[in-house]
């Protein structure tokens, strides 16, 4: 198939430069990550935008506000052909026992807010984009980041109170 050079789908994950030159339309970020990246830390719960097991930060370049602007998506629901010029950061960017635990990621265990440790990345993926807009978040920030992410184990009362602890006063009153 003849291909121009402009054609190659080219983006970045953790830091490394991907270059895709044969990006199939119908692959999702997930697939891609999962299967030909073999980044397995990001899940497929439900696949279709619900339950948020399958979060990752996407940062770009914003034109109009002329700055570079961090959001959480569904990698179930992105289209792969959607991320050029794009960086992707996976629960692998942030941090890892092998090197060392990002504090979204050392908080939450610590704070017993992983049972089954499914949805863990996930979660940790929203606190971490709340966290890169917003250093200082209040609990109702915190709780509003976590609308599209679903737990069935913990209750979530031990995954907010360990993300307490990143609010200017603690949470307390
Ligand atoms: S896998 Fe459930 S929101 Fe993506
Ligand atoms: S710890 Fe099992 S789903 Fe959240």
């Amino acid at each position: 198939k003849l291909q121009s050079p402009g054609d190659d789908l080219v983006f970045f994950v953790n830091g490394k430069k991907i270059t895709e030159k044969n990006a199939e339309p119908e692959k999702t970020l997930l697939t891609y990550l999962r299967r030909n990246l073999g980044l397995t830390g990001t899940k497929l719960g439900c696949a279709e935008g619900g339950c948020g097991a399958c979060t990752v930060m996407v940062s770009k370049y914003h034109p109009y506000q002329n700055r570079i602007i961090h959001y959480a998506v569904n990698a179930c629901l992105a289209p792969l052909c959607s991320l050029h010029h794009c960086a992707v950061t996976t629960v692998e960017g942030i941090g890892s026992v092998a090197s060392k635990l990002h504090p979204v990621q050392e908080r939450i265990a610590k704070a017993h807010g992983s049972q089954c440790g499914f949805c863990t990345p996930g979660i940790v993926m929203s606190m971490y984009a709340l966290l890169r807009n917003n250093p200082q978040p209040s609990m109702h920030d915190i709780q509003e980041a976590f609308q599209g992410n679903l737990c069935r184990c913990t209750g979530y009362r031990p995954i907010l109170e360990g993300y307490r602890t990143f609010t200017k006063d603690g949470g307390c009153c």
